[in-house]
Formats: C-alpha cells, sequence, structure tokens
C-alpha cells in the first residue's frame, strides 16, 4: 500500500486539462448528468489531492440555495484517506456556506461508493429507477454495464444533513 502522505488544495485554472482527461476516463467525458441535469465537471469549484507533486484525486461540487452536490469525486491511489480528505474538505465548504445538506448522485452499480458514503454518515434518501435510460439520449458514453458487470439503469440520490455540530463528526478522517 502507498502510506505516503498528501495534501489537498484547491483546483486552480490550470487543472482543467488534467480534470477533463480524468472525468472522461472515468465518467465517458466531463459532461456529468444528475437529476436529468448536465453539469459540466471541468468548470465547477474542487478540490485535489496532490502526492508527490503530481494530482492524486478530484473532487467536484456545486452550491444552490442552502444545499451543496457533490458532482464528482474519484481517488487514483484507493484506501489511503484521499476520498475521505476531500470529501470531508467541501463538508467544510458546505458548512461554512450554511448549506442544510450535502447530496450526491450515483449509480446502481456503484457499490464500493455506496459502501464508501454510508459509512461516512451518508443515507440513501431517494432512488430514480431507470434514469439513465434518458440520460444516455444526452450522453451516450454512458456504459449499458457498470461495475461487476451490472446494468447501469437507476440513479441513487445520498445524503448527509448538515448541523452547526456537523465539522465535530469526522468519518474515519
Ligand atoms: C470511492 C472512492 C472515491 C474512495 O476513495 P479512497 O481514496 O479509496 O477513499 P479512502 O481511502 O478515504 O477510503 C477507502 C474506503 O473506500 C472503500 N473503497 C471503495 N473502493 C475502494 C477501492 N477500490 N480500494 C480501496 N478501498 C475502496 C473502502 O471500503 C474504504 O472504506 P473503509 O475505510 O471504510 O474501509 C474511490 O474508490 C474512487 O475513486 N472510486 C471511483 C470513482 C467513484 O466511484 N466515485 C464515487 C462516485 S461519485
Amino acid at each position: 500500500m502507498n502510506i505516503k502522505t498528501f495534501q489537498i488544495r484547491k483546483v486552480i485554472k490550470d487543472d482543467k486539462p488534467w480534470i477533463t482527461k480524468l472525468l472522461k476516463d472515468y465518467w465517458g467525458n466531463h459532461k456529468i448528468i444528475t437529476r436529468g441535469r448536465i453539469h459540466f465537471g471541468n468548470e465547477l469549484p474542487g478540490f485535489i489531492a496532490i502526492q508527490d507533486g503530481k494530482q492524486v484525486g478530484h473532487i467536484a461540487y456545486r452550491l444552490e440555495d442552502d444545499e451543496c452536490e457533490i458532482i464528482s469525486l474519484i481517488s487514483l491511489i484507493r484506501g489511503i484517506g484521499i476520498g475521505t480528505k476531500l470529501l470531508n474538505t467541501v463538508k467544510k465548504v458546505a458548512v461554512s456556506s450554511n448549506c442544510k445538506r450535502i447530496w450526491l448522485i450515483t449509480t446502481n452499480d456503484n457499490t464500493p461508493a455506496l459502501s464508501f458514503y454510508q459509512t461516512r454518515g451518508y443515507s440513501i434518501v431517494a432512488v430514480y429507477p431507470n434514469a439513465i435510460e434518458q440520460y444516455r439520449k444526452l450522453k451516450p458514453e454512458i456504459p449499458l454495464y457498470g461495475l461487476d458487470s451490472i446494468p447501469i439503469r437507476d440513479e441513487i440520490e445520498l445524503e448527509i444533513l448538515l448541523s452547526k455540530n456537523a465539522l465535530k463528526i469526522n468519518y474515519n478522517e
């Protein structure tokens, strides 16, 4: 296991080519669709994890009204805390922006992500059956099958409610 430390910093303009490629590698392209809305993941605010001067993780989010939506979270070195740290960094932004909740969408095949978020305090609050079928018309890059060859069909919404004390609870950080 790679146990070297990493740092977190804000996304800057120069990160755009790297983020664009990362999102293409993971999600087909930088257009990410959630609840029928297209987000340009390479133009959103976010944070980058750096190890030895190289980008090794990225989170993109957006704030609207009193909510924060995580649009993408990717860690290139798994299991050393990068995903958790990026998640908690956005949580700090959401709390200081007086958000009432953080929410995100994942798909039914992404069982590692469902496990990751639920062990970090997030709950499944909605399932949108067959939502992905419509999205393929907007984004044909979405594959038919995902992790473990599970058909990618449904959107799953997870959320964590925030309070003034939210930052005191750190899951596995
Ligand atoms: C989900 C993800 C961001 C976690 O990042 P990470 O840097 O490995 O996260 P951490 O090191 O903080 O935590 C690892 C945890 O994630 C889980 N995990 C999920 N996939 C993993 C993998 N391939 N390798 C190791 N751990 C994994 C582990 O169970 C571990 O949980 P635990 O600490 O409770 O035992 C990462 O697996 C990833 O980039 N996945 C692909 C993109 C994705 O699906 N993103 C989420 C949807 S928006």
